[in-house]
């Protein structure tokens, strides 16, 4: 029986990836720094390379071979996501599988590589997307062919070399919620990949509601100090098969250190995400009431979810929020300025609040026509107290004006 079976998310979160600990009479996760390791007879190293081939996920204590392809550190790291992804509250989790990148745009690129591998080079993508992501499906360069649509017009898109459909829910800048399982509804035998960086598999299970894969930038929420780099795509043991050895040949891996401050990360996520969606509502609620703020994006703010996806889909609005500043660019520019408490700074998901302008940074390569509103900022809400950082951002609108 597996040890993790009737236990809630925090616990699970806390011991996902560690449960032969006790056994192997050590505490902290052990890291293996393993480039290479002793093979046992040439035979049976054949026969793992050969598992390895077809994409097959190895047990405990398997021989490493090469760390481009396996690494148990890594491994755990892995393990832990797909328990956190696939856990279905009450009911046994789902049969998924983790597999982690260098970073999450090595882990989208790898996902979409597939498709084309697989004969479908077609892509449907709903807008906003993470810059990255964005540029790399409109640039073409993994020899995809990308439409564009409205989240309700998915199926009027799908062709017969469709591959793909992919989106963010929550959306990166503004916090737009989409209903997943309308879209894979209307995507029909099309998989479908959700950023889900923004929920993190705390406040979100896309593959509950039958996404194919969710992919994560795990330098956000899942390492959640700032000082870590990786993704990881969560998806069907099938599916899996055909990711691991593109990972392999294209050579995106996550180092195993790495993988083990994602571990650790993991471990304090559900009270992390918790007090971080609390600190983001608060700010979120009070910059409706600021002359200076034209509007706010939060999920959690009255009206924000017509459809009632918080509660159905999300357990929660999460911790990111943007708000457009009735000054324009220049208001905008001037209060990531002033801010003293907050950091100007790119990424998120962090303990400590950031800000950014995404029109500048973060969506600099999208297509100009497509890029956010030049007046909107994005905060990354941490852990400190939200008087505090409301403080902060009150001074900051007081010298905008
Ligand atoms: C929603 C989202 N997805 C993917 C990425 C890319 O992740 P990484 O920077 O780890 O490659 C980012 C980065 O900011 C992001 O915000």
């Amino acid at each position: 029986m597996d040890p993790l079976d009737g236990l809630s998310l925090p616990s699970v979160a806390v011991h996902a990836g560690r449960t032969d600990l006790t056994d192997l009479g050590v505490h902290a996760v052990p890291i293996d720094l393993s480039t290479t390791a002793p093979l046992p007879d040439v035979s049976e190293a054949r026969d793992i390379l050969d598992e390895l081939i077809e994409g097959k996920p190895l047990p405990h204590g398997a021989s490493t071979i090469y760390r481009r392809a396996w690494n148990p550190t890594v491994a755990r790291f892995e393990e832990a996501v797909a328990a956190l992804e696939g856990y279905v509250p009450g009911g046994s989790s789902l049969d998924v599988e983790g597999i982690a990148f260098a970073s999450g745009m090595a882990a989208t690129h790898v996902v979409i590589l597939s498709r084309v591998a697989a004969g479908k080079p077609h892509v449907i993508a709903v807008r906003p997307l993470y810059g990255g992501t964005d540029a790399i499906l409109e640039s073409g360069l993994l020899g995809t062919r990308v439409t564009y649509a409205a989240p309700d017009e998915i199926a009027s898109h799908v062709t017969d070399d469709t591959g793909l459909v992919v989106l963010e829910t929550p959306s990166n800048p503004t916090l737009e919620l989409r209903d997943i399982a309308d879209i894979v509804r209307q995507a029909g035998d099309v998989p479908v990949m959700i950023d889900n960086t923004f929920a993190s598999p705390v406040l979100q299970q896309p593959l509950r509601h039958g996404a194919a894969y969710s992919v994560h930038s795990a330098t956000k929420y899942l390492g959640g100090h700032g000082d870590a780099m990786g993704g990881v795509v969560v998806t069907s043991p099938e599916l899996a098969r055909s990711l691991r050895p593109l990972r392999v040949v294209t050579g995106g891996v996550m180092d195993p250190f790495t993988a083990y401050l994602m571990l650790r990360g993991i471990g304090t996520l559900p009270i992390r995400m918790r007090e971080q969606q609390r600190v983001a509502g608060e700010i979120a609620r009070w910059l409706v009431d600021q002359p200076a703020v034209s509007r706010v994006f939060y999920p959690g703010l009255p009206g924000a979810d017509p459809t009632g996806l918080i509660g159905r889909q999300m357990s929660g609005p999460g911790a990111m929020l943007a708000f457009e500043m009735a000054g324009g660019f220049e208001a905008a520019e001037k209060v990531c300025g002033a801010l003293r408490l907050i950091t100007h700074a790119v990424s998120l998901g962090g303990i400590d609040t950031l800000i950014e302008h995404p029109a500048s940074l973060t969506h600099r390569v999208v297509t100009e026509s497509a890029q956010p509103h030049e007046a909107v900022l994005r905060i990354s809400a941490g852990l400190e107290d939200p008087g505090d950082l409301i403080a902060d951002l009150a001074q900051a609108l007081d010298r905008v004006g």
